[in-house]
């Protein structure tokens, strides 16, 4: 006698939402099975598991890792991951917990939630200076880090170059070797003051070989807080139009926190020529410090947001629907006077003015010299002027397995004596560029007033300075 057992694929695909449920029983859809299989003894063994090969060399552990595990294991003061530890904002809870009681618990559209694209399409028809169509030029995702990872998937075939301004956020490098990509470093320069991070545009436009198919650009910037001038965008820009293949993606996750005097934030797909070359991506996290809500999204022309809309649904149905409505409200409410400014955005970008220059105050009085940074809310430091003990600089890690870079050494050193944690600068380097990293330390200073200071008085105590004399002694340099 002969089982009928329903096809594999059939059986294993899901129905579509709404749709009909597949046949299961039409002779056409069954395989014959033997009636009596063989008993398991008779198989051959499983064949050892190699994970695909286009996530090599993706498994290693991170700095993200380590120093989380040096955080939780010596309870150090932690201005390594940046997120905020406060609560948002009371206006931001209270959208959430109206979505949530007015019903927005089941799917909405994969490509967005309408009314969360609609604000979305105003906002940037303004920002851009042109008509943005909420259909088909906008993708709500998991964060911004899975805007990425769509948009490059999207973007680029196995062999296509993805050129990065170093240091950059660490994720790039991962997502572009996991889409297939081959990134080409192109390091930023330091001025003679030492302080500010440059775009040598030569450079850049060095870079740019036949194979090069995306430019990353993030303004603000992780990890330097650097906002790029208009010059700088100007001259990316130039960059990109004498390269018909070059498509640019403009990772604006910091957009509403720009501080720094005479800095303004440029929509990169707002100058001229660059909207059809350009997927804007940005979200939710750092402007309403609520890293964990994880909606972020895509703007871009139809032509490059098309494939990204097409595989949302693949990746998964679609984010979050109250925390899409709640978002929806969220940036309008946003516009509205806060707390004794004229939005909640201008309030957001004092109070990171502010504590930056918490942590600048007391880094300098350890000898540290904090970079420039407009924007934000990462500073890297230049630490050149202390001195790691020398037992740090010869320790391997599970993370830097062939050896600690001096960077790396000095945030080993930090967290085990000086009990705060910062993170090095160079896994925002590429291999062939580390050496660069070498002094600079990123240490985020989205924390609570509190902790910044008592962050700086440890840094103090480690660097051998008189905390208490400290407090009183005038900061120069700043
Ligand atoms: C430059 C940059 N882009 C993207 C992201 C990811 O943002 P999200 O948390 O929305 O995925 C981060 C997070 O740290 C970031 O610093």
């Amino acid at each position: 006698m002969l089982l009928l057992l329903p096809n594999a694929a059939s059986a294993y695909q899901l129905p579509s939402r709404g749709a009909a449920a597949p046949r299961r029983s039409s002779l056409a859809s069954c395989v014959i099975a033997p009636e009596n299989p063989p008993t398991t003894t008779e198989y051959p063994p499983m064949a050892p598991f190699e994970p695909a090969k286009r996530l090599a060399g993706s498994g290693k552990p991170t700095v993200w890792g380590e120093f989380g595990q040096l955080a939780a294991s010596t309870g150090a003061v932690n201005l390594g991951q940046g997120f905020p530890d406060w609560q948002p904002p009371e206006f931001v809870v209270e959208e959430a917990q109206t979505a949530l009681r007015t019903g927005y618990h089941q799917y909405t559209r994969p490509a967005g939630h309408p009314q969360l694209v609609e604000v979305l399409a105003q906002r940037y028809s303004k920002h851009l200076e042109r008509p943005i169509d909420a259909t088909t030029e906008v993708a709500i995702t998991v964060g911004a880090s899975q805007a990425l990872y769509l948009t490059l998937q999207a973007l680029i075939d196995p062999g296509d170059e993805v050129v990065l301004m170093e240091p950059a956020f660490d994720l790039y490098y991962g997502q572009v070797r996991i889409a297939g990509g081959t990134v080409v470093p192109v390091p930023l320069e330091v001025d003679e003051s030492g302080r500010q991070w440059t775009l040598n545009a030569n450079r850049l436009e060095a870079a740019v070989t036949e194979k090069t198919k995306v430019l990353v650009v993030n303004s603000p910037h992780n990890p330097t807080g650097k906002v790029f001038s208009a010059d700088e965008m100007a001259q990316i820009a130039d960059v990109v139009r004498r390269h018909p293949k070059m498509l640019v993606i403009s990772d604006e996750v910091y957009k509403y926190t720009v501080y720094g005097d005479d800095a303004n934030h440029q929509h990169f797909a707002a100058l001229p020529g660059m909207y059809e070359r350009t997927v804007t991506l940005s979200s939710a996290g750092k402007t309403f410090s609520v890293t964990g809500w994880q909606a972020g999204w895509c703007i871009g022309p139809a032509t490059l947001l098309k494939p990204i809309q097409l595989m949302l649904p693949f990746v998964q149905f679609c984010v979050s629907t109250p925390m899409q409505q709640a978002l929806s409200r969220v940036l309008v409410k946003a516009d509205e006077p806060y707390l004794g400014h004229p939005s909640y955005y201008a309030w957001l970008c004092e109070m990171y003015r502010t504590k930056r220059e918490i942590l600048a105050t007391g880094l300098r009085r350890c000898g540290m010299v904090p970079m420039e940074g407009q924007g934000g809310f990462f500073l890297m430091a230049d630490t050149s002027s202390l001195e790691v003990p020398e037992k740090y600089l010869r320790e391997t890690t599970p993370a830097a397995p062939d050896g600690v870079t001096r960077d790396w050494a000095l945030c080993r050193w930090m967290a085990l004596e000086g009990g705060v944690i910062a993170i090095p600068s160079s896994p925002f380097f590429s291999a062939d560029n580390k050496e660069l990293a070498g002094r600079y330390v990123r240490f985020a200073f989205c924390k609570g007033d509190g902790t910044l200071q008592e962050a700086s008085d440890r840094l103090a105590c480690l660097s051998g300075c008189d905390v208490e004399a400290l407090k009183n002694a005038p900061v120069m340099g700043s």
